[in-house]
């Protein structure tokens, strides 16, 4: 009963205000594509390409305004895209959006991802981007997305981190006590909570930690919605998202942006850890590193990951040996005519190409010099299969 009135709540909520409020016009920048495409976790799991053939079926379950699926179409063309979401004005808004970018071939759904079984067909790549922790419970949620995902099919989910957001989770409880929550929070509800924040003693721990570093924000219903006030919002660790995992039969991947969760990156020299932690951490799992990370630091709102089902066999861990007849491969998002004709410029002007300013990734060193760039130039464009057979010498 209580699942249902929460349901309904949501649906309110996403009904009054699809998110995100974002233009229909607006596109996704090319070189934040990389996070979309089925290539960047296919290739984490598996060290090589996906297969070609078939075209790439692909579920965003709760697609909200349809920002998301925007990506996931721009990133994987040719794909079978299927959205669904128990928003109708949000699944409205998602289908403008698709149409106006010339994606007609769209599928959407007004159903709770925990039905999506009834759909009858099972997907490649399910995107599952910031809804799992509005549900009663994600474990439910992801049992139901495992059930449609293909054997080598890959799912990306989130969950809000307990630790990096335990003071909006104290915020929500305040005006949840206050009866803000009650009914669909809307202008008025926001301006309850601007004036209540507003009129907090500036060296409440409360306001230090969720009003004064947003100050840009406090005129967007959306943020209120989104943070003070919305229902059923709830934090998880490291091990708890694993162990859903766990129930689900699915098996974590890597963190989507994994560089960005490497603990020894916490210490002032990741190279010269303290020898005790050092020897430590090398015995440490996947789950205890990153568990060790959140425990240190928090700045992730997202446990953001991408998992598979649950294999018999061990992943590979690490890239192919150099050897002859490898075939090298350029990520399809960088294989562009404007990359191309940028890194021949920095070849033609003997400077070094940065990789990392064409492709908005958060590591990456920069390739050091012209020459080793120039290395990248066969890879891709000249046939458009992006391949390149070692040897390279
Ligand atoms: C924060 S929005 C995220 C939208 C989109 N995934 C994105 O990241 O841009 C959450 C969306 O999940 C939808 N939602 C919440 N619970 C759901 C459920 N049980 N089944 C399907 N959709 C749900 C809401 O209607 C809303 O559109």
């Amino acid at each position: 009963m209580e699942e249902l009135l929460l349901l309904d709540k949501l649906r309110r909520q996403y009904d009054q205000t699809p998110y995100p409020k974002v233009a229909i016009e607006s596109v996704h920048d090319r070189d934040s594509l990389w996070l979309h495409s089925f290539t960047t976790p296919y290739y984490r799991r598996h060290r090589r390409l996906p297969p070609s053939g078939a075209p790439l079926r692909i579920l965003d379950a709760g697609c909200g305004s349809g920002y998301t699926s925007l990506a996931l179409a721009q990133a994987n063309p040719g794909a079978q895209l299927v959205c669904l979401d128990l928003s109708a004005a949000s699944l409205a808004v998602a289908c403008e959006r698709l149409a106006f970018h010339g994606f007609t071939d769209v599928e959407f759904h007004d159903l709770p991802l925990e039905q999506v079984g009834e759909l009858g067909e099972d997907f490649d790549l399910i995107n599952c981007d910031e809804v799992l922790y509005l549900l009663p419970d994600p474990g439910v949620g992801l049992a139901a997305l495992a059930g449609v995902l293909a054997p080598d099919g890959i799912l990306r989910a989130n969950l809000h981190s307990a630790y990096a957001r335990a003071a909006v989770f104290r915020a929500q409880r305040v005006f949840q006590m206050m009866g803000l929550t009650n009914g669909t929070p809307g202008e008025a509800e926001m301006e309850l909570v601007r004036s209540t924040m507003d009129a907090l003693n500036n060296s409440t721990h409360l306001k230090i930690d969720t009003w004064v570093p947003t100050i840009h924000l406090h005129d967007d219903l959306e943020w209120y919605q989104l943070n003070y006030l919305l229902a059923g919002d709830k934090g998880y660790t490291v091990p708890e998202v694993f162990a859903l995992l766990a129930g689900a039969n699915l098996e974590f991947i890597s963190m989507v942006l994994w560089p960005t969760w490497d603990v020894r990156c916490l210490f002032r020299d990741p190279n010269r850890l303290p020898p005790l932690f050092a020897e430590r951490l090398a015995d440490k799992s996947p789950l205890e590193r990153l568990h060790l990370y959140e425990l240190i630091h928090s700045p992730h709102r997202l446990i953001d990951f991408w998992c598979t089902h649950a294999a018999q066999q061990p992943a590979a861990t690490q890239p192919p040996a150099l050897e002859h007849n490898l075939r090298l491969h350029l990520h399809p998002q960088l294989r562009t005519d404007s990359l191309r004709g940028r890194l021949e410029q920095a070849l033609g002007e003997g400077k070094p190409f940065e990789l990392q300013q064409h492709i908005r990734f958060p590591f990456g060193e920069p390739l050091p010099n012209a020459q080793m760039a120039g290395c990248l130039l066969p890879l891709g464009w000249a046939d458009g299969t992006g391949a390149l057979r070692a040897p390279l010498a």
